[in-house]
């Protein structure tokens, strides 16, 4: 059985996006590989962040990920600073990758000019800790998004430099791009992210995401209730792959092109699945909350078959390096 590895950066709490772009993916192939899900809090402390919030919000997102069908029982979920041989691996990737790739990265430049005053070198080397995490579980197959291709590349760069140096230590990974439409953010333009503020998290109440549905873009041709539209560049369409059967996918597409539905008509039934969806997370997550030794038992349970794995391949790379070759 191949081996996947992902990671998902600690941000507190899942949002559609995740939902829908990633984790829904994750659950899937829970079934046809051994699967490594990860927290990713050294990832995080990239960016200015409150030290007294992050083990919450690590914790939030353990939940949101087993509410969503995260099995801790096929898959192993753990958050990566228990496992220390992330950040040993990362460091000895780093003195076989090359500088000017790093600096070639169009996430380091976009985060570097987006917050100019916060280029520090964690951001430079974030691609190789992302590549330590993969090696660490010899996995194969990492789902990404698009715009972690060029960090998988790199990270495919960086084994092949590894083993060229040290010899035949790891295999090259190869991304699983999601077949998955593009989610747009309730704004119908930017990629739904939690920064933009354009998206609906998991947990929000009916209210609250009725609220957000309801002010949703739409077609932008359909600016009158008797324009007909076209469902195919509509964002809200997109949502009802997702959440409508068959059925009613039908039902909004004719409806809407013929103008004999209006968006709200649209997105009520939208809301009819997305409520039957995210009800059933949003149980499953408050079930979990109010069991705190549960959520204890199965990130340690994961930290330690993590670890296991881990440092038997640090064991490896050691040996390779030269380093505490005479058991010190
Ligand atoms: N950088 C990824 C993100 O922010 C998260 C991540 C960390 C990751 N390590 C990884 C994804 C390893 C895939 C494989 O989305």
């Amino acid at each position: 059985m191949e081996t996947v590895f992902s990671g998902i950066q600690p941000t507190g709490e899942l949002h559609l996006g995740n939902y829908l772009g990633a984790v829904r993916t994750w659950v899937t192939l829970q079934d046809q590989y051994r699967c490594f899900y990860c927290i990713v809090d050294y990832h995080a402390i990239t960016q200015p962040y409150e030290p007294a919030q992050m083990p919450a919000r690590a914790r939030a997102m353990a939940i949101d990920l087993l509410a969503c069908g995260i099995d801790p029982d096929r898959a192993t979920l753990f958050i990566q600073s228990a496992v220390p041989e992330h950040t040993e691996l990362a460091w000895v990737l780093s003195s076989v990758t090359p500088f000017g790739e790093l600096g070639r990265m169009t996430q380091f430049k976009d985060k570097s000019e987006h917050h100019p005053d916060n280029v520090n070198a964690g951001i430079f080397n974030y691609p190789v800790l992302q590549t330590a995490d993969i090696l660490l579980y010899g996995a194969t197959r990492v789902p990404v998004g698009e715009d972690q291709r060029q960090h998988l590349e790199l990270a495919r760069e960086i084994v092949r430099r590894f083993n060229a140096r040290f010899g035949d230590t790891f295999v090259e990974p190869q991304p699983l791009f999601s077949t998955t439409p593009k989610i747009l953010g309730l704004d119908g333009h930017a990629k739904m992210s939690k920064s933009l503020g354009n998206t609906i998290a998991l947990a929000e109440t009916e209210a609250a995401i009725w609220d957000k549905l309801r002010t949703a873009a739409t077609d932008p041709a359909r600016a009158k209730r008797s324009d007909p539209g076209t469902p195919e560049k509509c964002n809200i369409f997109t949502l009802h792959k997702f959440f409508s059967d068959a059925d009613r996918q039908a039902a909004v597409h004719a409806g809407c092109t013929t103008a004999g539905i209006g968006c709200i008509d649209c997105k009520k039934m939208l809301f009819e699945g997305v409520k039957a969806d995210l009800g059933r997370i949003a149980a499953r997550a408050e079930a979990l909350r109010a069991d705190p030794a549960r959520v204890d038992e199965i990130l340690a349970r994961g930290a330690a078959e993590a670890r296991k794995v881990a440092a038997s391949t640090m064991a490896r790379v050691r040996e390779r390096l030269g380093l505490r070759a005479a058991g010190a």
